[in-house]
């Protein structure tokens, strides 16, 4: 424990994203004669930032190195001011995550860090606004139904199918409710218990059912496999709240009449900016089915790493997927100088397919391009236009030249050849390809790109953008694959809107714009449903928060059908996004995400007109989380 390091930030100068400033202590009785010091920070520097206390040699991402002005003398420190910054702090989390040190032997030694300290004034609190809630009706089913019509209330009986009743559905419910509910009493029997009969009918409507409480018998009426897994899940929670929750009884009769609000119920897991293992998802996709979401968005792409398996291009699984303090990605986020490294193989893959198979919910692949192309580049250097200068553009998270180059024939080669690896990997009709947050200057300097921009009449870095993206497009297309991106896929032309389909997370009068020009969209605005933002205003929240404050509450209340068109494109649900350059660890996803992801499920599901926010708080405390 030699070495601590202590860090401000303050809003000066104005006009910046303001200053921050590091001291690192050194506890030991030896002089620190570091070559280089090493952070990763979520306040970020570009080349005009001013640097006082060392020189910066590598500024990549989150990380940052420098070689120190001077030594640290026993029990002394050394201050490093960075101001200027094109990334500022909103909270104690927003600063230095990770620090060390470099020693001439190139080892390193890691320091302890204080929060981020505040300027003088600002608020500080920030806990989560979750208050206890409210019940009418003792009901414990989440997301709501469309339709409650149960006057009688009882104890929770033991349920099993009815003769005929498809056992084998009963059973994959009663392993998803013991694996999220180890201790919980089971909700169905297969020797005992209220008979539950099954029956399918189309005339429901889509993903619909209909469960019949008699004191003697249960129905459930279904249209077609996911409502019968739906029904049998919301049978499972109505048994789950009354039997483990003193607040909730069981319908003795009466009946629940339900189907989604929309038909795309999403969650996005970013695993590039940090690992999530397998046994994440499998929990993850078991919380997604119980809450009756549909669609698994898996962001396996971005700047910090690749980790989708590649045979193609084998360097993506090494050089791609491996940050370190020498490799050619650096450490990032909570990272210490090993970095860290990982990717799915395909029997992974294979293992959360089949897991999401079960559990009626699709699988959705992103392979993020032009841009967030950082970890692509590093691992298939060809893929650079050589005579492009590097660092004349720097992407929002801190990446230079990080942009797949339209004007070279190999970036349509290499992307065409890792979608028909995705295709191999993945049954869904519809392939993500990212297309978010390419910097506007990008390939501005690239005389590739430019007289191939020139010689195709493209004027913009956007319209550069929408040439590559329509060939990808087209490319899926012919491969019968849906083309998905952000919603920046529609800006300097776009691609064609009726094989596409954008995920709106920009605003509310964006997705309004899109569904104008003809798109399909699925709502998944940063500002409510982006679940590393920040849930309350204060300097000790925990997350992010370029996107704003999403309380609990008002992500609950935010309507992705307000205020939009009546066409030509169809809004086809919402999607809530654990992004990970925050929410690393189960534990953040637990403490930051929740119940919001919840919120988000509901609102999938309920129809605005039926939701209640004091009911969804109360009857949150019920759902699962990782
Ligand atoms: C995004 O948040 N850049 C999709």
């Amino acid at each position: 424990m030699t070495l601590h390091l202590s860090q401000s930030w303050s809003p000066e100068p104005e006009g910046t994203l303001g200053t921050l400033k590091l001291t690192l202590h050194n506890l030991s009785d030896q002089m620190l004669r570091p070559t280089q010091i090493c952070y990763t920070s979520l306040c970020r520097i570009d080349e005009t930032s001013e640097v006082t206390g060392g020189t910066v040699i590598r500024n990549q991402g989150s990380f940052v190195a420098l070689v120190p002005d001077a030594h640290i003398p026993a029990g002394g420190c050394l201050n490093l001011t960075l101001t200027g910054l094109i990334y500022g702090a909103r909270t104690r989390s927003q600063g230095v995550l990770t620090a060390w040190i470099v020693e001439r032997d190139g080892s390193c030694i890691e320091a302890t860090l204080d929060d981020l300290e505040a300027p003088d004034g600002t608020k500080r609190g920030g806990g989560k606004l979750w208050p206890e809630g409210q019940i009418d009706l003792p009901l414990g089913l989440l997301p709501w139904p469309s339709e409650v019509e149960v006057a009688d209330w009882a104890e929770a009986p033991q349920l099993q199918p009815a003769p005929g009743a498809p056992r084998e559905a009963f059973q994959i419910v009663a392993a998803l409710h013991r694996r999220l509910f180890p201790d919980a009493p089971a909700p169905f029997s297969f020797s005992a218990g209220r008979p539950v009969a099954v029956r399918a009918d189309a005339s429901l409507p889509a993903e619909g059912y209909r469960l019949k409480f008699t004191p003697d018998d249960i129905t459930l009426t279904h249209h077609g496999e996911a409502a019968q897994q739906h029904g049998l899940i919301a049978l499972a929670q109505i048994a789950h709240a009354a039997r483990s929750d003193g607040r909730f009884q069981f319908p003795a009769s009466g009946q629940i009449t339900d189907a989604p609000r929309f038909g795309w119920r999403g969650l996005m897991l970013d695993v590039a900016r940090n690992f999530h293992p397998v046994a994440t998802h499998l929990r993850l996709l078991d919380i997604m089915a119980w809450l009756r979401m549909n669609r698994f968005h898996w962001h396996l792409i971005d700047d910090e790493g690749w980790r989708m398996p590649s045979s193609a291009y084998p360097a993506l699984n090494t050089i791609g997927a491996t940050r370190a303090q020498d490799a050619a990605l650096a450490p990032q986020y909570r990272d210490g100088p090993g970095g860290q490294a990982g990717f799915f193989s395909a029997d992974d893959i294979a293992t959360v397919l089949q897991h999401a198979e079960t559990h009626g919910i699709n699988v959705m692949p992103e392979v993020e391009m032009p841009g967030h192309s950082a970890s692509l580049i590093a691992a298939i250097p060809d893929l650079r236009d050589p005579q492009e200068p590097n660092g004349y553009y720097r992407s929002v998270q801190g990446f230079t030249n990080n942009a797949l180059n339209p004007g070279l024939p190999r970036s349509y080669e290499v992307a065409k050849t890792l979608l028909d690896e995705a295709i191999d990997l993945f049954p869904f009709d519809t392939i993500h390809v990212g297309a978010d947050e390419v910097d506007l200057a990008a390939w501005e300097q690239s005389p590739t790109a430019q007289s191939f921009a020139a010689e195709h009449g493209l004027a913009s870095t956007h319209e550069m953008q929408a040439y590559f993206l329509r060939d990808i497009q087209g490319h899926l297309a012919a491969r019968g694959r849906r083309i998905a991106a952000w919603d920046e896929a529609a800006e300097g032309g776009g691609i064609l809107p009726d094989t596409a389909l954008l995920f709106a997370w920009r605003s509310k009068e964006k997705t309004a714009e899109l569904m104008a020009q003809g798109y399909d969209v699925v709502a998944t605005p940063g500002q409510a449903y982006y679940l590393d933002m920040i849930e309350s205003d204060g300097w000790d929240a925990c997350g992010i928060s370029w996107a704003g404050v999403s309380t609990p509450e008002a992500c609950y209340a935010y309507d992705p059908g307000d205020g939009l068109p009546d066409g030509p494109g169809r809004l086809l649900g919402v999607q809530a996004a654990i992004w990970s350059e925050y929410l690393d660890t189960t534990a953040r996803i637990n403490t930051v995400a929740f119940p919001r992801l919840a919120a988000v499920a509901e609102a999938g599901w309920t129809p605005q007109s039926a939701k209640s926010w004091p009911r969804f708080a109360a009857l949150s405390r019920l759902a699962p989380q990782l």
